[in-house]
């Protein structure tokens, strides 16, 4: 079978080249003619571990190529994969015009060409992270641009859509992807439940070659949909608990970290996603959670816990912001020297990053803001221009500050030289945005350390 994937972000790129290693054909089709240049010479455009190797490997092996020619993929796949963004939209709510756009030119162009089409059956596989009812929204668009494309009164081709919400998380995605921890597959028609398999998922495990030991379920396109939105709605929700207990702990003389930990090991609660400090970001956990208000909002719903998850985390820089400014007393004039910019460790991604509205405000009260991150410094760039001073590395932008800030936990920023910093540092104080310092290790070499929600000592 060939598949065609739409879009080659984060997860269409991770879904090409994931596929492409258990041994499909794969093209890859973008709109972004740089990042198909890039793909095309074997260059991630965007910093995902183990990625690069692997889009080199398949492109060598023929099994995967790149292209913007979505007509043509259209007429040469049997399966289509829409991997393209759902940012937030109007009202919060998802855009869905890059996926609309897709399900558009895939009933528009499966009309044109030779008549296979009506042989063979397609899938439309949707990987996007969508509101519930988008993938019956998705076949009447097909159908429709397929009535018009053709100016025929009927006939709609034999297609199948499945909803296919991908759980894959930045910074390990292919892992993720590969190794999946469960897969879900929304289905048109109700599965069988017993042993046999239907056309359907026999041909989608053909494509997905997962060993038997993932878990694979297969449900409603409604369930699917709502699956995705419900999984990163309580992580969200789990971030915002351990947050606002540590604003507890701190009051009272306590430590989250601690907290947590012990928590962790009750096998109902488990250590993932307790992490307190500077709040939770990126490409989907906010966008999400503000979707499954909005379309809450749109079914007359007031989803009273969810709204308080997005309050807490809203508030996160303000309480960043609140212990520098006790600290310092006031922030114009002062330099803050900023370890880590993306939203989490072992990515490039900025989106809904805290780091963005933290130095806004530092700038917009007067803070001479340093720099730097392992992997998000261009895009950084791209945002900040000469606003702030980018370093060169971790060490380099510390001369003369009067505090290190650290927002992102990437590893190499658990195990500093204190003594270069000590040194380096106007002022020895560290503020620890994502707890991932000891306090008694950082005390010891001479510096004040303040984290989130953690005992002052
Ligand atoms: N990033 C993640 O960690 C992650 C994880 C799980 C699910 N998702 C979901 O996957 C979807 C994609 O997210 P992403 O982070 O990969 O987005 P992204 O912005 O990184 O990538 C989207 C890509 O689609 C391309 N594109 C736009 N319109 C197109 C079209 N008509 N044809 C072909 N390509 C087109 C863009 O140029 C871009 O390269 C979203 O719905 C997101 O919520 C993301």
């Amino acid at each position: 079978m060939k598949i065609a994937v739409f879009g080659c972000g984060y997860t269409g790129l991770t879904t090409a080249v994931g596929l492409a290693e258990m041994g499909n054909l794969v093209l890859g089709i973008d709109t972004d003619a740089a990042k198909l240049a890039a793909l095309k010479r074997g260059r991630c455009p965007f910093f995902e571990p183990g990625l690069d190797k692997l889009i080199k490997r398949n492109l060598a092996r023929k099994r995967l190529s790149f292209s913007s020619d979505a007509e043509r993929s259209i007429l040469d796949s049997d399966v289509i994969i829409c991997a393209v963004a759902t940012p937030r939209g109007r009202r919060n709510r998802a855009d869905l015009r890059a996926v609309l756009k897709v399900a558009g030119d895939f009933g528009r162009f499966m009309a044109g060409g030779t008549d296979a089409y009506k042989k063979n059956q397609k899938l439309f596989i949707n990987k996007s992270t969508v509101p519930v009812g988008t993938s019956e929204k998705i076949r009447q668009v097909i159908e429709k641009s397929f009535l018009s494309a053709t100016k025929r009164k009927e006939f709609i081709p034999n297609f199948s859509v499945i909803s296919n919400p991908e759980f894959l998380r930045e910074g390990t995605a292919l892992d993720d992807f590969m190794n999946p921890d469960r897969v879900v597959f929304g289905l048109e028609q109700a599965s069988s439940h017993s042993s046999s398999k239907t056309k359907i998922e026999i041909m989608l495990s053909k494509i997905f070659r997962y060993d038997d030991s993932v878990p694979i379920i297969y449900t409603s396109l409604r369930n699917a949909e709502i699956i995705k939105y419900a999984s990163n709605a309580f992580l969200a929700t789990r971030i915002s608990f351990a947050n606002e207990l540590a604003d507890y702990c701190e009051k009272v003389g306590a430590d989250i970290t601690e907290v947590a930990y012990a928590m962790g090991f009750d096998p109902r609660i488990g250590h993932n996603y307790l992490q307190s400090g500077a709040g939770f970001g990126g490409s989907c956990l906010p966008k999400d959670l503000h979707a499954l208000i909005a379309h809450g909002k749109k079914a007359g719903l007031n989803l009273r816990l969810l709204k308080a998850v997005k309050h807490i985390n809203d508030r996160r820089p303000d309480r960043i912001l609140e212990v520098l400014r006790n600290e310092l007393l006031k922030i114009r004039g002062k330099k803050i020297a900023v370890w880590g910019l993306s939203f989490k460790p072992n990515t490039d991604d900025l989106r809904d990053a805290p780091s963005i509205p933290i130095i806004r405000a530092l700038l917009k009260n007067g803070a001479k803001v340093h720099v730097f991150d392992p992997a998000a410094m261009n895009k950084f760039r791209e945002l900040f221009q000469t606003k702030v001073n980018f370093g060169t590395s971790a060490t380099s932008i510390l001369k003369d500050a009067d505090c290190l800030l650290i927002l992102t936990d990437w590893r190499e920023f658990g195990t500093p030289d204190f003594a270069k910093i000590k040194k380096a540092l106007r002022n020895p104080l560290i503020v620890d945005g994502r707890n991932c310092l000891s306090p008694a290790e950082v005390q010891k070499h001479g510096f004040k350390y303040l984290g989130i929600g953690r005992r002052r000592a």
